[in-house]
């Protein structure tokens, strides 16, 4: 399995930290940045990883801010995109069983590193569930045109 990776600067440390698990996991890590801590605007970052998932570049994308909110509102204008903001790990595998998620939004300032690996864990081991969720996938995408 192959992650595209983006943060802002409120998110950078957990994303360093994110892809570091995430590669201890065997998970091959696209790092789309950004390099430090410095302050960036998360939408570039969330175009970034959103391109590299709605062109088949890897098979999920993760971008972290300080919420995780304006990553999911930025990456869901790209076509192809369904991003959802996950800050409890029980939602995760519904994310992906019910609404086929392709990127997963995380916030670094209120949930703790732990928690966003287990989401992450739960995220990426969930697959769609397909029968009545598809057709309204469907016509989520539908939404698009
Ligand atoms: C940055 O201050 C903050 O707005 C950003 O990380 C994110 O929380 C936006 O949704």
């Amino acid at each position: 399995m192959r992650v595209s990776i983006g943060s802002d600067h409120a998110g950078f440390e957990q994303k360093e930290m994110l892809a570091g698990y995430l590669e201890s996991q065997g998970v091959g890590v696209l790092d789309r940045g950004p390099e430090n801590a410095d302050r960036v605007d998360y939408p570039d970052y969330a175009a970034l990883v959103a391109a590299d998932v709605a062109e088949g570049a890897v098979d999920f994308g993760v971008l972290v801010c300080g919420t995780g909110i304006g990553m999911a509102i930025a990456a869901n204008k790209v076509h192809g995109i369904r991003a959802a903001n996950i800050v409890r790990e029980d939602f995760a595998p519904l994310a992906r069983e019910h609404n086929d998620a392709n990127i997963v939004t995380l916030s670094a300032r209120f949930v703790p590193f732990e928690e966003n690996c287990r989401i992450l864990d739960a995220f990426l081991a969930t697959s769609f569930g397909g029968g009545r969720h598809a057709g309204r996938v469907d016509k989520i995408m539908a939404l698009e045109s």
